[in-house]
């Protein structure tokens, strides 16, 4: 079967990008190959990560620029590489509704928090800081509104007494990179579907 292909969006770094690559690359995750991987932000680390891999990869930075507008460029640009499933991996801005309509049910994000605690920025130092005793990751669907959209699935970090929000959010980071090719690997199946907001196995649905 052809493989889906996966558009990555990043603004940073891009460990959750590599984590991806490194799946689809070792066999764990199959049915999927990245297409391409697009930046907002000139300088962003993942890009020069995905061209030593020989991926295809594009800037196109959004500061100063109307969401509306970048946004479309972003479109036609994963529309280009026949994008199947776009995969958002610390891309830290909105979408607009427009792009979540060119991709109903298409987009992924990985949060660092259990939505729906702690949505918006830094979910790692909202957590610490809020004196929570668990905390994690979450990957979701996306829709218009931010860190909403149906949960994919969760993987639970217990927060020490000996943690700062660094400690914390590196022991976070380390079960993104587990949870979002899990993730992806089961959306990329179609074993799954949605009953209301609930994402479950699709024999299981009730
Ligand atoms: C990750 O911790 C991710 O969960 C977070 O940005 C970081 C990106 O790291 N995303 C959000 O906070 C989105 N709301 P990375 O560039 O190394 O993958």
């Amino acid at each position: 079967m052809k493989p889906v292909r996966l558009g990555v969006l990043l603004s940073g770094r891009g460990s959750n990008f590599l984590a991806i690559a490194e799946s689809i690359r070792t066999g764990k995750l199959t049915g999927a190959e990245i297409a391409v991987v697009i930046a907002n932000v000139a300088d962003a680390g993942g890009i020069e990560s995905a061209q030593k891999l020989g991926l295809p990869t594009i800037v196109l930075v959004s500061k100063g620029r109307k969401r509306a507008e970048h946004d479309a460029e972003v479109i036609a640009a994963l529309k280009q590489h026949d994008v199947d499933l776009v995969i958002l991996a610390g891309y830290m801005r909105l979408l607009s509704p427009e792009f979540v309509a060119a991709f109903p049910n298409k987009i992924l994000n990985i949060h660092p928090a259990l939505l729906p605690a702690f949505p918006g920025l830094d979910g790692q130092t909202q957590a610490f800081e809020y004196g929570a005793k668990i905390a994690g990751c979450t990957v979701h669907f996306v829709d218009e509104h931010l860190d909403h959209g149906t949960i994919i699935l969760q993987r639970a970090v217990p927060v020490l007494d000996t943690d700062d929000a660094h400690t914390l959010a590196e022991r976070i980071l380390v079960e993104e990179h587990l949870a979002y090719s899990e993730a992806i690997g089961r959306v990329v199946s179609g074993e799954y579907t949605t009953v209301g907001r609930r994402y479950v196995r699709r024999d299981a649905a009730k």
